[in-house]
């Protein structure tokens, strides 16, 4: 696992979107995990900037989002497909057909798999930090080999998320990939910044690998970036 902190959430946000973009350069065809959250607005406000510049960036990529919550329509202002277009897809050329967010409706965690293995597998795999340790909706207890499935959302998570749901409707669950499914991405980045991911870092700096914390599976993996913003760093000023 490699860490980088940068100074602050701009830098963070300026560099995972050049990690993003520089490997679309490198393979036009990239297969992206793509995360949602507070943490990646930054990056994907940079990624649009530039793609404005060059609209071509994303002509032939092909996204996989990680996660959509369950029982709420896909145009719900809550939704991460409403996310997805509002940051990155109605701005930049990605193609219709070369998207996918999980269904919330109408679940199909196979054909999800499917898709994810019929293009070939993800290539680079965005992740965002639960202040719990959850990766995508991978809460704590979830085994590491875990695929594309329905999931119960911690009351944690519930709450972390209500803003996003005015109407006071959090949903109760979420489709979401795998732990195992995030693990066959070919590299990962893991974004953390403020304060409320402090304890997290922490314990994933530890090294510490157990079911109860689920990012600490990253550990496993031969290439994972971890981004985080310096004010993380214990001892650091409060962020
Ligand atoms: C949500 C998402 C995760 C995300 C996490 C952290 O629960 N399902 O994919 O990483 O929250 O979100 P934030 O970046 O808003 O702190």
């Amino acid at each position: 696992m490699k860490w980088e902190w940068l100074p602050d959430y701009d830098a963070l946000s300026q560099r995972a979107a050049s990690i993003l973009l520089e490997s679309i350069q490198t393979n036009p065809r990239i297969v992206l995990g793509l995360p949602t959250g507070r943490t990646p607005v930054g990056m994907y406000e940079r990624i649009v900037a530039e793609c404005a510049r060059e609209y071509h960036c994303f002509r032939d990529v092909i996204t996989f989002n990680l996660d959509e919550y369950s029982g709420i329509p896909s145009d719900h202002p809550g939704s991460y497909c409403t996310f997805m277009k509002q940051h990155l897809f109605d701005m930049v050329d990605v193609r219709p057909e070369n998207k996918h967010i999980p269904d919330g409706v109408h679940p199909d965690p196979a054909a999800y798999e499917r898709e994810i293995a019929k293009a070939g597998g993800l290539d680079l795999t965005f992740l965002g930090l639960g202040s719990n340790g959850h990766i995508a909706f991978n809460e704590p207890g979830t085994p590491f080999d875990s695929r594309t499935r329905v999931v119960a959302l911690t009351e944690s998570t519930r709450k972390a998320n209500a803003s996003f749901f005015t109407d006071g409707n959090v949903p109760t669950h979420a489709i979401t990939m795998g732990i195992g499914t995030i693990l066959e991405s070919r590299a990962i980045v893991l974004l953390a910044s403020g304060a409320s991911k402090r304890e997290a870092v922490e314990r994933l700096r530890s090294g510490e690998i157990t079911i109860d914390f689920p990012a600490s599976a990253l550990h496993s993996h031969p290439d994972v970036r971890v981004l985080l913003d310096r004010r993380l760093k214990a001892g650091g000023p409060a962020g």
